[in-house]
């Protein structure tokens, strides 16, 4: 089984962004946490960051034959990108949505997503178990 991990905008400055609402471990070390979840799981994965909403669309689209399933933090595009949401239905990859922060604690704009309907799950508000959380949740979905 060979899963995909999608990071969305801004997350690549985790460690030093709004510390107080992400925490302070970096994209480097959440993706070292999943490799070792993945290694315990006994499946493969691969990482991809972007700011961009359309390469964030290209690399879904480029799934297709290639992982099994996508766990992804659509970042800001969670509340905005219909495009994002249009390449999960069109793929029909599995797709689990999560979020460090619980979003349904925080702004009103936050609590609106675009994925969710899309998606087999949702995981937010654990910080970066949430990771840990949705790789789980979607292997133990695929394997079912
Ligand atoms: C986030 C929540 C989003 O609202 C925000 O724009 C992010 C991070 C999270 O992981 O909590 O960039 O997806």
């Amino acid at each position: 089984m060979k899963i995909l991990i999608v990071h969305g905008p801004n997350l690549n400055l985790l460690g030093k962004r709004e510390p107080e609402i992400y925490g302070t471990t970096t994209l480097d070390e959440i993706n070292s946490l999943l490799k070792k979840e993945a290694e315990t799981l006994g499946i493969e994965i691969e990482f991809f960051q972007s700011n961009s909403e359309g390469e964030i669309v290209t690399k879904i689209q480029g799934a297709m034959g290639k992982f099994d399933g996508v766990v992804i933090n659509p970042g800001a595009y969670t509340h905005t990108s219909i495009a994002i949401r249009d390449a999960v239905a069109s793929t029909g990859i599995s797709t689990v949505e999560v979020h460090i922060s619980n979003v349904y604690k925080r702004e009103e704009f936050r609590q609106k997503s675009f994925i969710s309907g899309v998606a087999v799950g949702v995981i937010s508000g654990f910080g970066v178990d949430s990771y840990l959380l949705g790789l789980r949740g979607l292997v133990s979905y695929l394997k079912n």
